[in-house]
Protein backbone atom coordinates (compact mmCIF):
# COMPACT_ATOMS: atom_id res chain seq x y z
CA UNK A 1 0.00 0.00 0.00
CA UNK A 2 1.28 2.98 -0.94
CA UNK A 3 0.77 6.05 1.50
CA UNK A 4 -0.81 8.66 -0.62
CA UNK A 5 -1.02 11.16 2.32
CA UNK A 6 0.95 11.41 5.69
CA UNK A 7 -0.95 13.04 8.66
CA UNK A 8 1.29 14.41 10.93
CA UNK A 9 0.41 13.66 14.53
CA UNK A 10 0.47 16.71 17.33
CA UNK A 11 -1.56 15.24 20.18
CA UNK A 12 -4.99 15.02 20.91
CA UNK A 13 -7.45 13.63 18.45
CA UNK A 14 -7.17 15.68 15.42
CA UNK A 15 -5.20 13.39 13.16
CA UNK A 16 -7.45 10.64 13.50
CA UNK A 17 -9.68 12.91 11.95
CA UNK A 18 -7.79 14.76 9.29
CA UNK A 19 -6.82 10.98 8.26
CA UNK A 20 -10.87 10.31 7.86
CA UNK A 21 -11.61 13.17 5.65
CA UNK A 22 -8.90 12.65 3.23
CA UNK A 23 -10.18 9.02 3.21
CA UNK A 24 -13.28 10.54 2.14
CA UNK A 25 -11.82 12.33 -0.64
CA UNK A 26 -10.76 8.88 -1.97
CA UNK A 27 -7.05 9.28 -1.18
CA UNK A 28 -5.32 6.44 1.13
CA UNK A 29 -3.89 8.12 4.39
CA UNK A 30 -1.84 7.30 6.78
CA UNK A 31 -0.72 8.57 10.63
CA UNK A 32 2.45 8.90 11.58
CA UNK A 33 4.40 10.21 14.71
CA UNK A 34 5.93 14.03 14.52
CA UNK A 35 9.63 12.71 14.88
CA UNK A 36 9.57 10.95 11.68
CA UNK A 37 12.63 12.33 9.57
CA UNK A 38 13.16 13.59 6.09
CA UNK A 39 14.74 10.21 4.99
CA UNK A 40 11.61 8.36 6.52
CA UNK A 41 9.37 10.75 4.83
CA UNK A 42 11.21 10.04 1.41
CA UNK A 43 11.64 6.46 1.87
CA UNK A 44 7.54 6.49 1.98
CA UNK A 45 7.50 8.44 -0.55
CA UNK A 46 3.71 9.91 -0.15
CA UNK A 47 2.47 12.47 -2.69
CA UNK A 48 1.17 14.73 0.20
CA UNK A 49 1.75 15.68 4.14
CA UNK A 50 -1.05 17.42 6.31
CA UNK A 51 0.36 18.51 9.66
CA UNK A 52 -2.35 18.12 12.56
CA UNK A 53 -3.31 20.35 15.15
CA UNK A 54 -2.46 19.72 19.20
CA UNK A 55 -2.96 20.64 22.46
CA UNK A 56 0.14 23.17 22.57
CA UNK A 57 1.07 25.99 21.88
CA UNK A 58 4.33 26.17 19.77
CA UNK A 59 6.27 28.21 22.44
CA UNK A 60 5.72 25.36 25.37
CA UNK A 61 8.74 23.85 25.91
CA UNK A 62 8.81 20.98 25.23
CA UNK A 63 6.91 21.30 22.62
CA UNK A 64 6.32 18.93 19.45
CA UNK A 65 8.98 20.01 16.27
CA UNK A 66 9.20 18.64 12.61
CA UNK A 67 12.09 17.86 10.65
CA UNK A 68 12.66 21.10 8.70
CA UNK A 69 14.45 19.51 5.92
CA UNK A 70 10.90 17.79 5.35
CA UNK A 71 9.78 21.67 3.70
CA UNK A 72 12.92 20.86 1.35
CA UNK A 73 11.70 17.73 -0.33
CA UNK A 74 8.91 19.07 -2.83
CA UNK A 75 6.20 17.35 -1.11
CA UNK A 76 3.01 19.38 -0.86
CA UNK A 77 2.52 20.44 2.73
CA UNK A 78 -0.75 21.58 4.24
CA UNK A 79 -0.31 22.58 8.31
CA UNK A 80 -3.36 22.67 9.94
CA UNK A 81 -3.87 25.12 13.56
CA UNK A 82 -0.47 24.01 15.73
CA UNK A 83 0.72 22.57 12.32
CA UNK A 84 0.31 25.98 10.01
CA UNK A 85 1.70 28.19 13.55
CA UNK A 86 5.09 25.20 13.15
CA UNK A 87 5.23 25.65 9.63
CA UNK A 88 5.11 29.76 9.75
CA UNK A 89 7.53 29.75 12.86
CA UNK A 90 10.27 27.20 11.31
CA UNK A 91 10.33 28.84 7.73
CA UNK A 92 11.01 32.22 9.60
CA UNK A 93 7.35 34.03 10.09
CA UNK A 94 6.09 35.24 12.97
CA UNK A 95 3.79 33.80 15.63
CA UNK A 96 2.34 36.15 18.29
CA UNK A 97 1.36 35.27 21.82
CA UNK A 98 -1.48 37.25 21.67
CA UNK A 99 -3.19 36.37 24.75
CA UNK A 100 -6.87 36.96 22.36
CA UNK A 101 -7.31 33.33 20.97
CA UNK A 102 -10.38 32.33 19.01
CA UNK A 103 -12.66 29.47 20.48
CA UNK A 104 -15.43 27.97 18.24
CA UNK A 105 -17.25 29.43 15.00
CA UNK A 106 -15.37 32.56 12.95
CA UNK A 107 -15.86 33.94 10.48
CA UNK A 108 -13.16 34.27 7.91
CA UNK A 109 -12.61 36.74 4.91
CA UNK A 110 -11.00 36.17 2.24
CA UNK A 111 -7.84 38.37 0.93
CA UNK A 112 -6.93 38.20 -3.49
CA UNK A 113 -7.26 35.17 -4.98
CA UNK A 114 -6.31 31.61 -3.66
CA UNK A 115 -5.43 28.17 -4.75
CA UNK A 116 -7.31 26.55 -1.94
CA UNK A 117 -10.04 28.56 -1.86
CA UNK A 118 -11.05 28.85 -5.51
CA UNK A 119 -14.85 30.34 -6.21
CA UNK A 120 -15.23 30.49 -2.53
CA UNK A 121 -17.51 33.35 -0.79
CA UNK A 122 -15.47 36.79 0.44
CA UNK A 123 -17.04 35.36 3.62
CA UNK A 124 -17.57 32.06 5.56
CA UNK A 125 -17.79 30.49 8.74
CA UNK A 126 -15.04 28.49 10.33
CA UNK A 127 -13.96 26.94 13.22
CA UNK A 128 -11.04 28.35 15.24
CA UNK A 129 -9.71 26.84 18.26
CA UNK A 130 -6.04 28.80 19.03
CA UNK A 131 -4.47 31.06 21.33
CA UNK A 132 -1.68 32.10 19.80
CA UNK A 133 -1.70 33.34 15.89
CA UNK A 134 0.65 33.56 12.91
CA UNK A 135 1.13 37.57 13.12
CA UNK A 136 3.38 37.67 9.58
CA UNK A 137 3.80 34.81 7.37
CA UNK A 138 7.56 33.98 5.97
CA UNK A 139 8.66 35.12 3.11
CA UNK A 140 7.47 34.04 -0.48
CA UNK A 141 3.84 32.90 1.57
CA UNK A 142 0.31 34.88 -0.20
CA UNK A 143 -1.52 35.76 3.08
CA UNK A 144 -5.12 35.25 1.67
CA UNK A 145 -7.84 35.44 4.28
CA UNK A 146 -7.98 36.45 8.01
CA UNK A 147 -10.37 36.28 10.40
CA UNK A 148 -10.89 38.73 13.96
CA UNK A 149 -7.79 37.85 15.44
CA UNK A 150 -6.33 35.55 12.92
CA UNK A 151 -4.70 38.18 10.28
CA UNK A 152 -2.95 35.51 8.73
CA UNK A 153 -5.38 32.79 8.97
CA UNK A 154 -4.63 31.11 5.54
CA UNK A 155 -1.20 31.82 4.01
CA UNK A 156 -0.34 29.85 0.64
CA UNK A 157 3.21 29.03 -0.88
CA UNK A 158 2.30 27.88 -4.66
CA UNK A 159 5.67 28.10 -5.71
CA UNK A 160 7.20 25.45 -2.69
CA UNK A 161 3.29 24.05 -2.32
CA UNK A 162 3.21 25.04 1.20
CA UNK A 163 0.17 25.95 2.92
CA UNK A 164 -1.03 26.87 6.04
CA UNK A 165 -4.75 27.20 7.25
CA UNK A 166 -5.34 28.67 11.28
CA UNK A 167 -8.69 26.82 11.72
CA UNK A 168 -9.84 23.10 11.27
CA UNK A 169 -11.14 22.69 8.27
CA UNK A 170 -11.94 18.65 9.34
CA UNK A 171 -14.43 19.49 11.51
CA UNK A 172 -18.07 19.74 9.92
CA UNK A 173 -18.80 22.91 11.24
CA UNK A 174 -16.15 24.47 8.79
CA UNK A 175 -18.57 25.42 5.78
CA UNK A 176 -15.87 24.53 3.12
CA UNK A 177 -13.53 22.07 5.03
CA UNK A 178 -13.70 19.33 2.81
CA UNK A 179 -13.47 21.42 0.22
CA UNK A 180 -10.23 23.27 1.05
CA UNK A 181 -9.03 19.36 1.53
CA UNK A 182 -10.23 18.29 -1.35
CA UNK A 183 -8.54 21.27 -3.41
CA UNK A 184 -5.39 21.05 -1.59
CA UNK A 185 -5.59 17.02 -2.25
CA UNK A 186 -6.32 16.98 -5.79
CA UNK A 187 -5.57 19.83 -7.34
CA UNK A 188 -2.50 21.41 -5.80
CA UNK A 189 -1.03 17.70 -5.10
CA UNK A 190 -2.45 15.95 -8.06
CA UNK A 191 -3.55 13.21 -6.07
CA UNK A 192 -6.07 11.26 -8.30
CA UNK A 193 -9.55 9.76 -6.41
CA UNK A 194 -8.81 6.25 -6.39
CA UNK A 195 -9.37 4.91 -2.96
CA UNK A 196 -12.62 3.92 -3.31
CA UNK A 197 -14.44 0.14 -1.49
CA UNK A 198 -13.89 -1.39 -4.58
CA UNK A 199 -9.84 -0.51 -4.54
CA UNK A 200 -9.90 -1.06 -0.51
CA UNK A 201 -11.34 -4.72 -1.32
CA UNK A 202 -8.98 -5.42 -4.35
CA UNK A 203 -5.89 -4.61 -2.50
CA UNK A 204 -6.87 -6.80 1.02
CA UNK A 205 -8.53 -9.69 -1.31
CA UNK A 206 -4.45 -9.92 -2.77
CA UNK A 207 -2.93 -9.42 0.12
CA UNK A 208 -5.15 -12.48 1.80
CA UNK A 209 -4.08 -14.31 -1.19
CA UNK A 210 -0.82 -14.04 -0.88
CA UNK A 211 -0.77 -14.08 2.90
CA UNK A 212 -2.69 -17.69 3.40
CA UNK A 213 -2.18 -19.21 0.09
CA UNK A 214 -3.38 -22.60 -0.04
CA UNK A 215 -3.72 -22.91 3.90
CA UNK A 216 -7.05 -23.15 5.51
CA UNK A 217 -8.11 -19.86 7.79
CA UNK A 218 -10.37 -20.01 11.40
CA UNK A 219 -12.56 -16.86 11.98
CA UNK A 220 -14.65 -16.42 15.17
CA UNK A 221 -18.03 -14.69 14.18
CA UNK A 222 -19.37 -12.39 16.70
CA UNK A 223 -22.45 -11.23 15.21
CA UNK A 224 -20.81 -7.56 15.34
CA UNK A 225 -20.05 -5.71 12.08
CA UNK A 226 -16.14 -5.94 12.04
CA UNK A 227 -15.79 -9.87 12.30
CA UNK A 228 -18.13 -10.10 9.88
CA UNK A 229 -16.90 -7.70 7.64
CA UNK A 230 -13.36 -9.22 7.71
CA UNK A 231 -14.69 -12.49 7.12
CA UNK A 232 -16.32 -11.37 4.11
CA UNK A 233 -13.26 -10.37 2.94
CA UNK A 234 -11.93 -14.09 3.76
CA UNK A 235 -13.78 -15.20 1.94
CA UNK A 236 -14.02 -12.96 -1.83
CA UNK A 237 -10.32 -13.77 -1.07
CA UNK A 238 -9.92 -17.44 -0.64
CA UNK A 239 -13.31 -19.10 -0.38
CA UNK A 240 -13.80 -22.39 0.53
CA UNK A 241 -10.66 -22.26 2.97
CA UNK A 242 -11.96 -20.30 5.39
CA UNK A 243 -14.21 -22.05 8.28
CA UNK A 244 -16.31 -19.49 10.74
CA UNK A 245 -17.06 -20.20 14.09
CA UNK A 246 -20.24 -18.59 16.08
CA UNK A 247 -20.65 -19.68 19.27
CA UNK A 248 -24.19 -19.02 20.47
CA UNK A 249 -23.84 -17.84 24.64
CA UNK A 250 -27.10 -17.32 25.02
CA UNK A 251 -26.22 -14.15 25.61
CA UNK A 252 -26.54 -12.76 21.97
CA UNK A 253 -29.36 -10.52 20.66
CA UNK A 254 -32.52 -11.93 19.17
CA UNK A 255 -32.22 -13.57 16.10
CA UNK A 256 -28.54 -12.77 15.70
CA UNK A 257 -27.47 -16.58 15.40
CA UNK A 258 -29.88 -17.41 12.53
CA UNK A 259 -29.10 -14.08 10.82
CA UNK A 260 -25.29 -15.17 11.09
CA UNK A 261 -25.80 -18.87 9.55
CA UNK A 262 -28.30 -17.26 6.77
CA UNK A 263 -25.71 -14.70 5.76
CA UNK A 264 -22.83 -16.70 5.62
CA UNK A 265 -24.17 -20.53 5.27
CA UNK A 266 -26.81 -19.89 2.54
CA UNK A 267 -25.64 -16.18 1.26
CA UNK A 268 -21.67 -16.89 1.11
CA UNK A 269 -21.39 -20.41 1.38
CA UNK A 270 -19.03 -20.44 3.39
CA UNK A 271 -18.16 -23.65 6.50
CA UNK A 272 -19.74 -22.40 9.42
CA UNK A 273 -19.56 -23.90 13.01
CA UNK A 274 -22.80 -23.15 15.11
CA UNK A 275 -21.65 -24.50 18.78
CA UNK A 276 -24.99 -24.25 20.44
CA UNK A 277 -23.54 -23.53 23.83
CA UNK A 278 -26.33 -21.46 25.81
CA UNK A 279 -26.39 -24.62 28.67
CA UNK A 280 -23.10 -24.70 29.10
CA UNK A 281 -22.75 -20.90 29.90
CA UNK A 282 -26.14 -20.53 31.92
CA UNK A 283 -24.84 -23.70 34.38
CA UNK A 284 -21.48 -22.18 34.86
CA UNK A 285 -23.14 -18.41 35.35
CA UNK A 286 -25.45 -20.03 37.75
CA UNK A 287 -25.48 -18.39 41.29
CA UNK A 288 -22.96 -15.61 40.03
CA UNK A 289 -23.77 -12.20 40.85
CA UNK A 290 -20.39 -10.25 40.79
CA UNK A 291 -19.62 -8.20 38.06
CA UNK A 292 -15.89 -9.33 36.87
CA UNK A 293 -16.73 -13.13 38.27
CA UNK A 294 -19.43 -13.04 35.24
CA UNK A 295 -17.40 -11.21 32.63
CA UNK A 296 -13.94 -13.75 33.42
CA UNK A 297 -16.63 -16.85 33.33
CA UNK A 298 -18.15 -15.56 30.25
CA UNK A 299 -15.08 -14.62 28.63
CA UNK A 300 -13.05 -17.75 29.97
CA UNK A 301 -15.74 -20.22 28.51
CA UNK A 302 -15.93 -18.79 24.87
CA UNK A 303 -12.29 -19.40 24.66
CA UNK A 304 -12.33 -22.76 26.18
CA UNK A 305 -15.43 -23.44 23.57
CA UNK A 306 -13.57 -21.80 20.26
CA UNK A 307 -10.59 -24.37 21.39
CA UNK A 308 -12.47 -27.29 21.65
CA UNK A 309 -13.62 -26.20 17.78
CA UNK A 310 -10.14 -25.45 16.98
CA UNK A 311 -8.85 -28.89 18.17
CA UNK A 312 -11.38 -30.91 16.45
CA UNK A 313 -10.11 -28.85 13.40
CA UNK A 314 -6.67 -30.02 13.84
CA UNK A 315 -5.62 -26.54 14.11
CA UNK A 316 -2.14 -26.00 13.36
CA UNK A 317 -1.48 -29.52 11.85
CA UNK A 318 -3.24 -30.56 8.98
CA UNK A 319 -6.44 -27.69 10.21
CA UNK A 320 -6.30 -24.09 9.66
CA UNK A 321 -3.19 -22.40 10.89
CA UNK A 322 -4.60 -18.52 9.96
CA UNK A 323 -6.96 -16.72 12.35
CA UNK A 324 -8.69 -13.71 10.97
CA UNK A 325 -8.92 -11.02 13.60
CA UNK A 326 -11.01 -7.64 13.07
CA UNK A 327 -8.35 -5.53 14.32
CA UNK A 328 -9.35 -1.56 13.04
CA UNK A 329 -7.03 1.37 12.27
CA UNK A 330 -7.64 2.72 15.76
CA UNK A 331 -6.83 0.02 17.28
CA UNK A 332 -3.32 -0.16 15.41
CA UNK A 333 -2.61 3.98 15.90
CA UNK A 334 -3.21 3.28 19.78
CA UNK A 335 -1.08 0.08 20.12
CA UNK A 336 1.42 3.01 19.18
CA UNK A 337 3.93 0.81 17.23
CA UNK A 338 2.01 -0.08 14.00
CA UNK A 339 2.10 -3.84 15.14
CA UNK A 340 -0.33 -6.30 16.06
CA UNK A 341 -2.85 -4.37 18.29
CA UNK A 342 -3.83 -5.75 21.95
CA UNK A 343 -6.39 -8.07 21.36
CA UNK A 344 -9.27 -6.06 23.92
CA UNK A 345 -12.10 -8.37 24.31
CA UNK A 346 -12.76 -11.87 24.79
CA UNK A 347 -14.69 -12.38 21.59
CA UNK A 348 -11.42 -11.30 20.07
CA UNK A 349 -10.43 -14.92 21.20
CA UNK A 350 -7.18 -13.73 22.47
CA UNK A 351 -5.78 -15.92 25.62
CA UNK A 352 -5.30 -18.56 23.77
CA UNK A 353 -3.28 -21.59 24.94
CA UNK A 354 0.07 -21.53 23.67
CA UNK A 355 0.36 -24.64 21.68
CA UNK A 356 -3.01 -23.68 19.27
CA UNK A 357 -0.56 -21.06 17.78
CA UNK A 358 -2.42 -19.17 14.61
CA UNK A 359 -0.81 -16.79 12.44
CA UNK A 360 -3.02 -13.46 12.63
CA UNK A 361 -4.84 -12.35 9.20
CA UNK A 362 -5.81 -8.23 9.60
CA UNK A 363 -7.41 -7.50 6.57
CA UNK A 364 -9.39 -4.26 8.38
CA UNK A 365 -5.87 -2.69 9.94
CA UNK A 366 -5.93 -0.03 7.78
CA UNK A 367 -9.72 0.76 7.76
CA UNK A 368 -12.04 3.21 10.55
CA UNK A 369 -15.28 1.64 11.40
CA UNK A 370 -17.09 4.20 8.92
CA UNK A 371 -14.79 2.36 6.12
CA UNK A 372 -15.62 -1.09 7.51
CA UNK A 373 -18.98 -0.41 7.13
CA UNK A 374 -18.99 1.33 3.45
CA UNK A 375 -16.67 -2.42 2.84
CA UNK A 376 -19.21 -4.47 4.24
CA UNK A 377 -21.87 -2.90 2.19
CA UNK A 378 -20.21 -3.66 -0.80
CA UNK A 379 -19.02 -6.88 -0.02
CA UNK A 380 -23.41 -7.71 -0.06
CA UNK A 381 -23.75 -7.93 4.10
CA UNK A 382 -27.26 -6.83 4.90
CA UNK A 383 -27.54 -3.64 6.31
CA UNK A 384 -28.75 -5.09 9.69
CA UNK A 385 -25.36 -6.20 10.31
CA UNK A 386 -23.44 -3.56 8.82
CA UNK A 387 -25.04 -0.90 10.61
CA UNK A 388 -25.47 -2.82 13.71
CA UNK A 389 -24.15 -0.44 17.21
CA UNK A 390 -21.42 -2.11 19.19
CA UNK A 391 -22.14 -4.87 21.25
CA UNK A 392 -20.17 -6.24 24.47
CA UNK A 393 -18.07 -8.88 24.16
CA UNK A 394 -19.93 -10.61 27.57
CA UNK A 395 -23.50 -9.85 25.52
CA UNK A 396 -26.24 -9.44 27.37
CA UNK A 397 -24.53 -10.56 30.44
CA UNK A 398 -23.38 -6.95 31.39
CA UNK A 399 -26.77 -5.81 30.72
CA UNK A 400 -28.56 -8.47 33.36
CA UNK A 401 -27.52 -7.01 37.03
CA UNK A 402 -27.20 -9.50 39.36
CA UNK A 403 -27.33 -13.44 38.27
CA UNK A 404 -28.04 -14.59 34.76
CA UNK A 405 -30.39 -17.33 34.05
CA UNK A 406 -32.52 -18.63 31.31
CA UNK A 407 -35.37 -16.80 32.07
CA UNK A 408 -33.91 -13.57 32.68
CA UNK A 409 -31.53 -13.43 29.58
CA UNK A 410 -35.22 -14.67 27.69
CA UNK A 411 -36.79 -11.20 29.35
CA UNK A 412 -33.71 -9.14 28.68
CA UNK A 413 -33.56 -10.65 24.98
CA UNK A 414 -37.03 -9.91 23.80
CA UNK A 415 -37.22 -6.47 26.19
CA UNK A 416 -33.91 -5.59 24.27
CA UNK A 417 -35.67 -6.77 21.39
CA UNK A 418 -37.96 -4.00 21.37
CA UNK A 419 -36.11 -1.37 22.57
CA UNK A 420 -34.30 -1.17 19.12
CA UNK A 421 -36.91 -1.95 17.07
CA UNK A 422 -39.07 0.97 17.57
CA UNK A 423 -35.30 3.14 18.26
CA UNK A 424 -35.17 1.80 14.58
CA UNK A 425 -38.94 3.35 13.34
CA UNK A 426 -38.18 6.45 14.39
CA UNK A 427 -35.22 6.66 12.64
CA UNK A 428 -32.42 7.24 15.48
CA UNK A 429 -30.47 4.11 14.67
CA UNK A 430 -27.96 5.38 13.06
CA UNK A 431 -27.31 8.37 15.35
CA UNK A 432 -27.14 6.63 18.40
CA UNK A 433 -24.09 5.43 19.39
CA UNK A 434 -26.47 2.66 21.41
CA UNK A 435 -29.39 1.83 22.36
CA UNK A 436 -30.37 -0.92 24.25
CA UNK A 437 -32.67 -2.33 27.53
CA UNK A 438 -31.24 -3.72 31.02
CA UNK A 439 -32.74 -5.63 33.39
CA UNK A 440 -31.94 -4.59 37.31
CA UNK A 441 -32.80 -7.23 39.82
CA UNK A 442 -35.22 -5.67 41.63
CA UNK A 443 -38.77 -6.54 41.02
CA UNK A 444 -41.47 -4.00 41.35
CA UNK A 445 -45.42 -3.85 42.08
CA UNK A 446 -47.20 -2.93 39.93
CA UNK A 447 -51.34 -3.29 38.29
CA UNK A 448 -52.66 -5.11 35.52
CA UNK A 449 -56.30 -6.06 34.39
CA UNK A 450 -57.58 -6.72 37.75
CA UNK A 451 -54.40 -8.13 39.10
CA UNK A 452 -51.59 -7.35 41.13
CA UNK A 453 -48.21 -8.13 39.59
CA UNK A 454 -44.72 -8.52 40.67
CA UNK A 455 -42.42 -8.17 38.33
CA UNK A 456 -39.32 -6.18 36.65
CA UNK A 457 -39.08 -3.12 35.80
CA UNK A 458 -36.96 -2.28 32.00
CA UNK A 459 -34.08 0.58 31.91
CA UNK A 460 -34.12 2.15 28.75
CA UNK A 461 -30.25 3.18 28.17
CA UNK A 462 -29.64 5.07 24.64
CA UNK A 463 -26.16 7.37 24.44
CA UNK A 464 -24.39 9.55 21.90
CA UNK A 465 -20.74 9.12 21.53
CA UNK A 466 -18.29 9.13 19.36
CA UNK A 467 -15.81 6.67 20.61
CA UNK A 468 -17.05 5.15 23.76
CA UNK A 469 -14.58 6.93 25.96
CA UNK A 470 -17.24 9.60 26.55
CA UNK A 471 -20.84 9.51 26.13
CA UNK A 472 -24.56 11.52 27.01
CA UNK A 473 -27.51 10.38 27.88
CA UNK A 474 -29.91 10.80 24.02
CA UNK A 475 -32.68 13.26 24.53
CA UNK A 476 -35.02 10.51 22.94
CA UNK A 477 -38.18 12.24 21.82
CA UNK A 478 -40.92 11.30 24.72
CA UNK A 479 -43.31 9.84 21.73
CA UNK A 480 -40.71 7.42 21.01
CA UNK A 481 -39.94 6.77 24.70
CA UNK A 482 -43.65 6.57 24.96
CA UNK A 483 -43.97 3.58 22.23
CA UNK A 484 -41.01 2.07 24.05
CA UNK A 485 -42.67 1.44 27.32
CA UNK A 486 -46.38 0.65 25.69
CA UNK A 487 -44.86 -2.16 24.06
CA UNK A 488 -42.24 -3.14 26.61
CA UNK A 489 -45.08 -3.68 29.28
CA UNK A 490 -47.76 -5.02 26.35
CA UNK A 491 -45.48 -7.46 24.96
CA UNK A 492 -42.93 -9.14 27.09
CA UNK A 493 -43.70 -11.38 29.79
CA UNK A 494 -41.98 -10.43 32.85
CA UNK A 495 -41.96 -6.74 32.69
CA UNK A 496 -44.06 -4.01 34.31
CA UNK A 497 -42.56 -0.99 34.75
CA UNK A 498 -40.08 1.04 32.33
CA UNK A 499 -37.69 3.52 33.35
CA UNK A 500 -35.11 5.64 31.84
CA UNK A 501 -31.67 6.22 32.25
CA UNK A 502 -30.24 9.76 31.84
CA UNK A 503 -26.48 9.44 33.12
CA UNK A 504 -23.52 10.50 31.22
CA UNK A 505 -19.80 9.39 30.68
CA UNK A 506 -18.24 9.75 33.33
CA UNK A 507 -19.98 9.40 35.80
CA UNK A 508 -22.08 6.39 34.65
CA UNK A 509 -20.52 3.52 32.00
CA UNK A 510 -22.26 3.14 28.90
CA UNK A 511 -22.98 -0.78 29.53
CA UNK A 512 -24.09 -1.08 33.92
CA UNK A 513 -21.62 -3.92 34.61
P1 LIG B 1 -18.47 1.09 29.02
O1 LIG B 1 -19.60 0.31 29.62
O2 LIG B 1 -17.16 0.80 29.69
O3 LIG B 1 -18.33 0.56 27.54
O4 LIG B 1 -18.76 2.56 28.95
C1 LIG B 1 -17.63 1.21 26.51
C2 LIG B 1 -17.91 0.48 25.22
O5 LIG B 1 -17.31 -0.83 25.24
C3 LIG B 1 -18.30 -1.83 25.13
N1 LIG B 1 -17.92 -2.89 26.08
C4 LIG B 1 -17.28 -4.01 25.74
N2 LIG B 1 -16.91 -4.49 24.53
N3 LIG B 1 -16.04 -6.45 25.56
C5 LIG B 1 -16.31 -5.70 24.45
O6 LIG B 1 -15.99 -6.16 23.36
C6 LIG B 1 -16.39 -6.04 26.82
O7 LIG B 1 -16.15 -6.73 27.80
C7 LIG B 1 -17.05 -4.76 26.89
N4 LIG B 1 -17.55 -4.04 27.94
C8 LIG B 1 -18.07 -2.88 27.41
C9 LIG B 1 -19.61 -1.15 25.45
O8 LIG B 1 -20.72 -1.80 24.83
C10 LIG B 1 -19.38 0.24 24.95
O9 LIG B 1 -19.58 0.34 23.56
Amino acid sequence: MTANVLVVDFGAQYAQLIARRVREAHVYSEIVQSTITADEVRAKSPSAIILSGGPKSVYEVPAPSLDPAIYELGIPVLGICYGAQLMALQLRGDVARTGAGEYGRTTLTRVGSSALMDEWPMTSTCWMSHGDAIAQAPDGFVVTASSGEAPVAVMEDVQRRLYAVQFHPEVMHTEHGQRLIESFLHKEAQIPATWTNSSIIEDQVAAIRKQVGNEKVLCALSGGVDSAVAAALVTKAVGTQLTCVFVDTGLMRKNEGEQIEETFTRQFGVELIHVKAQDRFFDALAGVTDPEQKRKIIGGLFIQEFETVARDLGAGGDGPRFLVQGTLYPDVIESGSGHAANIKSHHNVGGLPEDLSFELVEPLRLLFKDEVRHVGEELGLPAEIVWRQPFPGPGLGVRIVGEVTRERAEILRNADYVVVDEIKKAGLYRELWQSFAVLPVVRTVGVMGDGRTYAYPIIIRAVTSDDAMTADWARLPYDVIESIANRLIREVDGVNRVALDVTSKPPGTIEWE
